[in-house]
């Protein structure tokens, strides 16, 4: 089938790569003549594990293409996929202002385009916004309506930053939200490629979905660092008890890693969005707005607990091992690296950090942060060091990494190091 991408942030570049090397004919499209130009040349305008050798494979193949061109893409592809970014506003309510233009582009593009063409909405969007945004607009600019001149759905989607295209190429389901019957059959076939479960409903119910599925995650980590808060005041190991909780099957073993709390472009902003949209509603998510309360105050436990075991931080050199708000990535949005290096900084202390990806995004935030090449470097002559990213590297770092750090002091904010390698360091939750 031929399907065009409209944005190619982590999500639309991941899934439309995924769908070429399932063997569709994918168009890339993106306004970012940057990010286009990159993906001409066979490079991926991100860091993730595979992608871009997948880019290249596709594009040899003559799978996919990248435009800047709107009218391109959708002219020469049977299905749209919508991947622009749902940013939150200033009080954490969804901004619509990227889904507002390009369905109204879209319409225009539709207005001048014969046969049947499907719009699938693929960007997070709270529940109610296709059918009060993105349709209505395609209707209104292309002259058309939906359900005859074209179709359109919703099709959420459930990749992780770090595993994104392993994610898109073997999902645990499918969900679609169609319109009508007609569009949901195209993107069910679209879809079969997958071979995974595919679940069709209508367009609101895929939207839940998708919050709900973000929303009981970032809650299921904060209620492991509950637990792991409790687990550290009794002295023990909260990764000791969760092993055994999560065998149990009715809880699953996953997404119950204690520590500095979650962080990313996602679970933040999906939680609060979701949060808002219940206050707008007339809700007042409680177990939701806690989670998030959780979630601002883990970061800075490290710092609490560096400063008892280091005392003041001023003019004190530490070193920081891991940036990025997750492994096998180099996003840092959100990361509670940015909340605990700022902190650091607030009380005087000199950053010297390492991560394997992340390190020039995070100055672009952050400047004032002195980056190193390898971890060694970085806790050379460091009075103490925080680990705030689980990079698989980290776990071979051994006793003799640390030696040239002026004072002994390892805190870890996520399970990274090994204890058979690395002696005499504690963590937040352990
Ligand atoms: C998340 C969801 O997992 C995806 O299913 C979803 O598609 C995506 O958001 C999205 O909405 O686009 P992502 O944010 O990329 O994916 O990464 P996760 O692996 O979910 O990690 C999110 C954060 O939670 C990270 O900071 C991670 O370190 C933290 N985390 C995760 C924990 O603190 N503990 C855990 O047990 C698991």
């Amino acid at each position: 089938m031929k399907i065009s991408v409209i944005g190619t942030g982590y999500a639309g570049l991941s899934t439309g790569t995924g769908l070429a090397a399932k063997g569709h004919h994918v168009i890339c499209m993106d306004v970012d003549e940057n990010r286009i130009d990159k993906i001409k040349s066979g490079l991926s305008p991100i860091y993730e594990p595979g992608l871009e050798e997948a880019i290249r494979s596709a594009a040899r193949e003559e799978r996919l293409e990248a435009t800047t061109s709107l009218e391109h893409a959708m002219k020469n592809s049977d299905v749209s996929f919508i991947c622009v970014p749902t940013p939150s506003k200033k009080d954490g309510s969804i901004d619509l202002r990227f889904i507002e233009h390009v369905s109204r582009d879209m319409g225009m593009v539709l207005r001048g385009m014969d046969g049947y063409h499907v719009v699938a909405v693929k960007s997070t969007v709270v529940p109610g916004t296709t059918e009060r945004v993105v349709i209505p607009n395609l209707e209104e600019f292309s002259g058309k309506n939906a359900g005859e001149g074209f179709g359109a759905g919703m099709v959420p989607e459930f990749l992780r930053e770090g595993s994104a295209l392993k994610d898109v190429l073997e999902p645990d389901r499918i969900v679609i939200g169609e319109l009508d019957r007609r569009s949901g059959d195209v993107l069910e076939e679209l879809h079969s490629v997958f071979g995974a479960p595919v679940i069709r409903t209508n367009i609101k119910v895929a939207e839940l979905v998708k919050y709900a599925s973000n929303a009981f995650l970032a809650t299921k980590i904060s209620f492991a660092n509950e637990i792991g808060n409790i687990a550290k005041k009794l002295g023990i190991d909260a990764y000791d008890v969760m092993k055994c909780v999560g065998l149990d099957n009715r809880i699953s073993p996953h997404f119950l890693r204690a520590g500095i709390g979650f962080g990313g472009s996602c679970f933040p902003k999906d939680v609060m969005a979701l949060v808002r949209k219940g206050s707008a509603l007339g809700y007042e998510p409680r177990l939701l707005e806690e989670a998030i309360k959780l979630n601002r105050g883990q970061p800075l436990r490290i710092v609490d607990l560096l400063r008892k075991r280091a005392g003041s931080l001023k003019g004190r050199s530490i070193a920081v091992l891991g940036l990025a708000f997750k492994p096998e990535t180099d996003d840092v949005r959100e990361s509670p690296a940015l909340r605990v290096v700022s902190e650091l900084l607030r009380y005087g202390a000199r950053v010297r950090a390492y991560d394997p990806k992340g390190a020039e995004n995070f100055r672009n935030v952050l400047p004032k942060v002195s980056c190193f090449s390898t971890a060694r470097e970085a806790l050379k002559g460091a009075d103490a060091c925080i680990v705030l990213t689980e990079w698989p590297e980290f776990r071979e770092l051994g006793d003799d990494d640390f030696s040239g750090m002026r004072e002994r002091i390892i805190i870890e904010g996520r399970k990274a190091l090994n204890p058979n390698r690395v002696s005499g360091f504690e963590g937040v939750c352990w």
